[in-house]
């Protein structure tokens, strides 16, 4: 452990999964890019046993947690978070406590990773702040403290993109690859506005895969080669290619249970604008939807998606992953 700066900060981006979420709780691939909308923390000394966690404007659209404060309790709004700030401090044998101020531009609960992000963005500034080299890999063993606490049984895909940037596949029992991706990457998102619990999601579609087991059999054959698929078209620069199988793999997603339909009504309008594809992204049943078109067609998707009344904001691939400072 070194010396740190007295007020240190982090920062990481949300990410858009392209394919694959839901199914790969279960063990499938799933293919996800960081983008450039990012949560930072700024992290400084407090007295020893001392941790507070404050946050001032979450999300783009005012919706969210506002003003929020907790201290210490692992009961309150930030619990999960000063879980993890507990466990970096033990894991390097600091005696000392912290105060963590939180911002972020990532809208909450909307299928954006914004948890992950504000997670990885803390563990970057406590880095920092102690000087401390913190690998990937004991970073995303970290993040997943307060995230299995906030979301039950994740597959750890948020925080690995917030972590390590630009386009990843990950499978939870293959971990994560970096994919090779030359091409600037840009997407319309579509918020609904209407936000859902990750982990009631999560049950939801795991409890109808348990009751399916024919759809849920031909439904992972069917993600295994979309996954392949969208790697093969991402890596190969084949973005229409990559659309369609967005589009197949939305065909799954509202077979077992995941849309919704403003989410329907956003995906539609976009194809019509002139998406290549067009799915949910994140949890679903409500969140975000994201549509991948060609440059000249992202302004009539946008206007698409607004004239469907939703909030759209175009976002592009962050291929960096965690900074912290
Ligand atoms: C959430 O961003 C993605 C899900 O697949 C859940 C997870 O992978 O932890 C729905």
């Amino acid at each position: 452990m070194g010396v740190g700066p007295a007020r240190s900060t982090g920062l990481a981006p949300a990410k858009a999964i392209l394919v694959g979420e839901h199914f790969v709780v279960s063990g499938a691939t799933a293919i996800a890019i960081a983008i450039n909308l990012y949560a930072k923390a700024s992290a400084s000394l407090a007295p020893r046993g001392s941790i507070s966690i404050s946050a001032q404007g979450f999300g783009m659209h005012g919706e969210g947690a506002g003003a929020l404060r907790a201290s210490g309790s692992e009961a309150g709004p930030f619990g999960p978070l000063i879980s993890m700030t507990k466990a970096f401090l033990e894991r390097y044998g600091i005696d000392q406590g912290v105060d963590i101020r939180l911002s972020s531009e990532i809208p909450l609960s909307a299928g954006l990773g914004s948890s992950a992000a504000i997670a990885v963005s803390i563990l970057a500034a406590l880095s920092s702040l102690f000087g401390i080299r913190l690998g990937r890999e004991e970073m995303f063993d970290l993040a997943f403290v307060s995230e299995r606490i906030l979301h039950g049984s994740p597959s750890g895909i948020d925080h690995a993109t917030s972590i390590y940037g630009g386009a990843i596949a990950y499978s939870p029992s293959g971990g994560f690859r970096r994919l090779s991706v030359d091409r600037e990457i840009s997407l319309v998102i579509g918020d609904t506005l209407r936000r859902r619990s990750t982990r009631e999601q999560v049950l939801k579609v795991q409890d109808f895969l348990k009751r399916n087991p024919e759809i849920a059999r031909e439904a992972f054959e069917r993600i295994r080669g979309i996954s392949e698929g969208a790697i093969f078209c991402l890596e190969g620069g084949d973005m229409e290619g990559l659309g369609k199988l967005m589009n197949e793999n939305q065909y799954l997603l509202s077979k077992v249970g995941a849309s919704s339909e403003e989410l329907d009504r956003l995906i539609e309008a976009s194809l019509k604008a002139g998406a290549f594809g067009a799915k949910l992204t994140g949890a679903g049943g409500g969140g975000c939807m994201i549509a991948l078109g060609p440059p000249e067609a992202l302004g009539a998707i946008e206007e698409s998606i607004r004239r469907a009344g939703a909030i759209p904001y175009r976002v592009r691939m962050d291929s960096v992953g965690f900074r912290a400072g």
